[in-house]
């Protein structure tokens, strides 16, 4: 199959190879979509089995992105980069600067920031031979705060919609997870009242908030079946596989960790059993929509004034809220309705539809 036809192209507006001979540089951006403003997606450092296999990393990460700010109302598009090798030998300060000066030729189309094998320290080398990047040590910051932050504003749309809730008090939720995100969300829930079951592999952070937050432990293979409310998977991705979706006790999911689903079975599972469902890359946006609203330099790329933070990330409560809307009135899971509003905002439907 050539690269035009293939699933991930998806329609691509422009793809970039850059290779600098002297630093053994060789970076792939991809830019889905600049049809909402500039394209911005952070940069993964990686060592691929294949070139093909680098390509079709940027292109799903870089449509993702897409779908990601367009739901979350940001004027951004899509794009992501990969740089390919292994970052622990590969990764020199020189190779860092030749990879923000390709940025930099891009003109302002695509902004990056970290990802996978690219820390602030990274993307601060980066951001001297560009300013078009994110994340960046003066800018905005740990996005985790604002990304648990996120987390309660979906977690507050699935209690509204599934269980007619209009706080946490008495609401028993479930936390997959303790990081950054998890342990953050755990911290306000349990001052909003909520009572939380936890797991962790990590035995400490199991502890922490077990003594802080009265937390009941679960076993960490039995935490998606906890009797519970609301499950909130904050751990790794592929959380809910078909078998586990038969096992969730919750009436909802909502959660931080990205591809929460391991199929699209396992999301059909849970719509059978009447399980409402909160597709993850609009519930795990806070982090994104910090970045873009508030960090300098992305802010001045997309030339828009925007509101205080905290109403910018109430939009994932809303867009969540208008996704189960429509899921239930064109009986359409709500990750499915989710992508379809996203091309809907983008302006143009995916062409994954035309190719079997
Ligand atoms: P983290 O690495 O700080 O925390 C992950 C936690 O999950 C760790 O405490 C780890 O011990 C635990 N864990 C790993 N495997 C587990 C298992 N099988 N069962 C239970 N716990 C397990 O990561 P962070 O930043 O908190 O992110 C959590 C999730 O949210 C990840 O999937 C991440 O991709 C996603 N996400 C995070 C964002 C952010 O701003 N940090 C933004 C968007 C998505």
């Amino acid at each position: 199959m050539g690269i035009w036809n293939s699933p991930e192209f998806d329609a691509h507006e422009q793809v970039c190879f850059f290779s600098d001979s002297a630093t053994g540089l060789r970076a792939i951006v991809a830019i889905h979509s600049t049809a909402l403003g500039a394209a911005v997606g952070g940069t993964r450092f990686k060592a691929y089995t294949s070139d093909g296999d680098a390509v079709d990393d940027a292109l799903r990460l870089s449509r993702a992105m897409s779908y990601k700010a367009a739901l979350a109302g940001l004027p951004t598009g899509g794009g992501k980069a990969v740089i390919i090798g292994d970052p622990q030998r590969l990764k020199t300060r020189e190779l860092l600067l030749a990879y923000g000066a390709y940025i930099d030729r891009l003109g302002g189309f695509y902004a990056t920031g970290e990802d996978v094998g690219m820390g602030m320290a990274d993307i601060d080398v980066v951001g001297e031979a560009t300013r078009f990047v994110g994340g960046t040590s003066d800018g905005s910051g740990d996005p985790s705060v604002h990304t648990a932050r996120g987390v309660i504003h979906g977690l507050e749309a699935v209690a509204t919609r599934r269980l007619g809730a209009d706080s946490f008090a008495g609401l028993r939720i479930a936390i997959q997870g303790l990081g950054a995100v998890g342990m953050s969300v755990a911290e306000r829930l349990h001052a909003a009242g909520a009572q939380l079951v936890v797991a962790d592999i990590r035995a400490d952070t199991v502890a922490e908030a077990s003594a802080r937050f009265l937390a009941d432990v679960a076993p960490v293979d039995q935490i998606h079946s906890a009797a519970v409310d609301i499950f909130c998977p904050c751990a790794l991705g592929g959380a809910i596989t078909e078998a586990g979706a038969a096992e969730i006790q919750a009436a909802a999911v909502a959660g931080a960790a990205n591809n929460q689903l391991s199929s699209a079975a396992a999301g059909e599972r849970l719509a059978e059993r009447g399980i409402l469902y909160a597709p993850d890359y609009v519930v795990n946006a806070g982090g994104l929509i910090s970045g873009i609203t508030t960090g300098g330099n992305l802010r001045a790329a997309t030339g828009v004034a925007f509101p205080p933070l905290g109403e910018s990330l109430a939009v994932i409560r809303t867009r969540l809220l208008e996704i189960f809307e429509r899921s239930d009135a064109e009986g359409r899971v709500p990750e499915a309705v989710a992508e379809t509003m996203a091309q809907e905002l983008i302006g143009r439907p995916s062409r994954r539809a035309e190719i079997v």
